[in-house]
């Protein structure tokens, strides 16, 4: 099996989307450009969502126009509903993402309906992205614990997998968004959901609230998963999840992929400045 483990940088879009300054669109594209040469293939930078109930995301669109593009990335963004992607379309992300929930009290608190609503929702999303040519991601936020309903039965996310990828998705991202996942819990819904298809079909999504997030992609990485998500200097967190803290940090991942004698091909030097820049983010203003 491949010993190329991808990291996909989600910092410019989950990193910072919880914070509470308004950071200036020019910080954040300085942010992703500085990325864009640290050898990344997906970069989350951007997510067309309701400006009242994520203002620091109001700016996707300029931070899509103002950044330098750098051939062979691709930036990617975040699209709800319809008009979401209509805003992602317009903006040329290079591909999206549906992003719903295996627990229904977290689907309520982020995007206001049900997980079968949800579902209703993404499908015009999924056709208008097929007609486009545009590739879609799918997220699963709270694959072993939510912050309203408790513990997630594994079944339920294996579900939402399954009508995710009939939809269109390439790959699945599994969320453990308030990071209480164990490799004990990340295991036990794996062995679940790679019944519903192969390990390369997913990427691990792990916030690291509990300092476990390295551990959970170790678990992950046995289990053959291959793609995992993280933000530079840790930032991070979901403004409707309380308690969850940052993502885990690219530069940790990176750090524990390489211990375990695989790669990422991927530049600590940028990394850390990266980190450094994103941190200083968080403080100035
Ligand atoms: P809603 O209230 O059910 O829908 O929101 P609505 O259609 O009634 O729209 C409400 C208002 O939002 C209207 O404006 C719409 O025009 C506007 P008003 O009439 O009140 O002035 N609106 C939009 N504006 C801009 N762009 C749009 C858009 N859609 C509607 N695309 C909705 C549903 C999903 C829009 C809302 O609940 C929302 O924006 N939620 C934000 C959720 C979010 O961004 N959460 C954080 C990202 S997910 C995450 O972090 C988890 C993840 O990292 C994985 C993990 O860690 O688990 C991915
Ligand atoms: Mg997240």
């Amino acid at each position: 099996m491949s010993d190329y483990v991808e990291i996909f940088e989600v910092g410019p879009r989950d990193g910072l989307q919880n914070e509470k300054r308004q950071i200036p669109t020019v910080e954040k594209i300085a942010l992703v450009d500085l990325l864009s040469g640290a050898g990344f293939r997906r970069i989350e930078v951007a997510s067309f969502v309701s400006p009242k109930w994520v203002p620091q995301m109001a700016d996707s669109a300029d931070v899509l126009a103002g950044i330098t593009r750098a051939p062979g990335v691709s930036y990617a963004a975040l699209t709800p509903n319809m008009r979401g992607f209509e805003g992602a379309v317009a903006a040329k992300a290079d591909e999206i993402a549906i992003f719903g929930s295996a627990s229904e009290g977290f689907s309520k608190a982020n995007i206001n309906c049900s997980i079968e609503e949800s579902l209703e929702r993404f499908q015009p999303v999924a056709e208008a992205a097929k007609a486009a040519n545009l590739k879609m991601r799918g997220y699963i936020s709270c694959v072993t614990d939510c912050p309203y309903d408790g513990e997630t039965p594994p079944e339920k996310v294996a579900w939402v997998a399954e009508k995710l990828i009939a939809m269109g998705c390439y790959e699945i991202s599994l969320g453990d968004t308030i990071g209480k996942g164990t490799p004990e819990t990340i295991t036990r819904m794996l062995d679940v959901v790679l019944g519903v298809a192969g390990p390369e079909m997913f990427a691990g999504h792990y916030h690291d609230t509990s300092g476990r997030a390295c551990d959970n992609i170790e678990a992950s990485i046995e289990k053959g998963l291959r793609v995992f998500d993280a933000a530079v200097g840790g930032l991070g967190g979901c403004p409707y999840a309380p308690g969850a803290q940052g993502n885990v940090a690219t530069e940790a991942v990176h750090d524990r992929v390489i211990a375990l004698g695989m790669t990422t091909g991927l530049d600590r030097t940028i990394l850390d400045k990266a980190a450094d820049l994103a941190r200083r983010m968080r403080v100035e203003g």
